[in-house]
């Protein structure tokens, strides 16, 4: 960490990222509807520390201290979400102004403080009543979304410079529908795949309706790791292209090639495939990935110990398994450090889709570290998350030495927040959050992301 990190591009797009389940609170304020993840998280057992969202960071109310912070860090740009059941809170038809407002009102704020607005459109939050209908397995749930995005758009296309349709939607499929560890907690294993394919036609879908409303550059955040394969047989090798095919791409192929990966499993998918395939490949401005860390697979054994996905255990009659990657150090969530991934997963992207591959941005980077403020200083004094960083802001500099076309970085997150079914354990933030008083105190890590942007390095 002594020599300076390598120099960025002068108009490289440094950014925080935050999503509105995660840090707004205020769930049935100024006329909201309830998402999937309220009901979930109401639900005893399914968040491991018993928490729920209802106050979360109290974004909400707060945004103008948060965006005050953002503006301290010097970012270009804040990712967050908007979320669908304020605007719609039955997910379709009557539209609550005042819940269209706050987002408004945010925007005009991150204007005024020099801050580009990144609104994501979907980041898991789905509208209760539209999960009561079968949620992402039910085709509708595409359409709407579509009709939601317009509705965003019409009020803050002449502000929003960047725009994402839909964030992760691997996890939604897997987690949510496939594992029933996040909202809806369906277990449907295999035959969660609707969920994925009525998440890329809402993407497809929410791309034509934003851009008859005047968006501009448009792009997606998915999840990527590069897959390394656990053990040297047949059986290994094929697991992990399993897995690799289930995660990365699943959803990147159909983006970006216009087809599935595998036509066996494209005819596993309901609806008229063919023709969902031409709208959601419509041409993207841009393409986001989310990086956290690589992921080791290979054929399950059972006496090999559990398998599992960034801490949740993943049943052992799957045909793969995820293995720990032993030997780099861990994040307090328990997820490997693996900065050169990043490298690794951009030089894999550029030789899978070639000229297909948008210019991209890192949509997400981050990790999660218990550090709390000093009882004598008040400092929050975070070096494993500055390490973290710098590694990875390294490996994307040198990915960009070999030519990925990358146009800006965003950490997860600006603030400590509700990390989903690990409820508050988890601490990603660059600002500390105390749930008690609702405190920010800007970490160590806050001051090394200021000075590195403020230097252009
Ligand atoms: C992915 C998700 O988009 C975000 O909501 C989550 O908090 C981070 N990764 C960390 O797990």
């Amino acid at each position: 960490m002594t020599a300076p990190v390598p120099e960025f591009p002068a108009d490289f797009l440094w950014g925080v990222s935050a999503s509105a389940f995660q840090i707004e609170g205020s769930l049935t304020a100024d006329g909201r509807g309830p998402s999937s993840w309220d009901a979930f998280t109401g639900e005893p057992g399914r968040v491991k520390d018993g928490s729920h969202a209802g106050v979360a960071t109290d974004h909400y109310r707060r945004y103008r201290e948060d965006v005050a912070l953002m503006a301290g860090l010097g970012v270009g740009a804040y990712r967050f979400s908007v979320s669908w059941s304020r605007v719609l809170p039955d997910g379709h038809g009557r539209v609550n102004e005042k819940g269209l407002d706050f987002y408004d009102r945010l925007v005009d704020e991150l204007c005024a403080s020099g801050i580009a607005p990144a609104p994501t459109l979907f980041h898991w939050d789905t509208p209760l009543a539209l999960e009561k209908n079968g949620g992402w397995l039910d085709r509708d749930t595409a359409e709407r979304f579509a009709a939601y995005a317009s509705v965003v758009a019409e009020r803050l296309a002449d502000r929003v410079p960047l725009w994402i349709t839909i964030n992760e939607p691997a996890e939604v499929t897997l987690l949510g529908y496939g594992l029933g560890e996040h909202a809806p907690g369906r277990r449907l294993v295999f035959d969660a795949l609707p969920a994925a394919h009525h998440q890329l036609l809402a993407h497809g879908l929410g791309v034509q309706a934003l851009r008859a409303a005047g968006a501009r550059q448009i792009g997606i955040a998915a999840s990527h790791s590069p897959i390394w394969t656990a053990g040297d047989t047949d059986e290994d090798r094929s697991a992990a292209e399993l897995y690799d095919l289930l995660t990365n791409r699943l959803f990147a192929d159909p983006v970006l090639t216009g087809a599935y990966p595998d036509e066996g499993l494209a005819s596993l998918l309901p609806g008229p495939v063919a023709e969902d395939l031409k709208t959601i490949s419509a041409p993207l401005d841009w393409y986001g990935v989310n990086y956290y860390n690589p992921m080791l697979v290979g054929a399950p054994r059972p006496a090999a110990g559990g398998s599992s996905f960034g801490g949740i255990e993943i049943p052992s009659d799957l045909p793969f398994a995820v293995r720990q990657i032993e030997g780099p150090e861990r994040t307090d969530f328990g997820w490997p450090v693996v900065p050169d991934g990043m490298r690794e997963l951009l030089a894999g992207l550029r030789e899978r889709y070639g000229d297909r591959l948008p210019p991209l941005y890192i949509t997400e980077n981050g990790c999660s570290y218990d550090d709390g403020p000093d009882p004598e200083t008040g400092r929050v004094d975070d070096t494993r998350r500055i390490a973290y960083h710098d590694g990875h802001v390294r490996a994307l500099h040198r990915a960009m030495a070999e030519g990925a076309d990358v146009r800006g970085y965003f950490i997860w997150s600006i603030l400590d927040n509700f990390e989903w079914a690990e409820g508050y354990r988890q601490r990603f933030g660059l600002v500390h959050v105390d749930y008690e008083t609702l405190a920010r105190t800007p970490k160590a890590s806050y001051a090394w992301y200021r000075d590195l942007i403020k230097s252009g390095r």
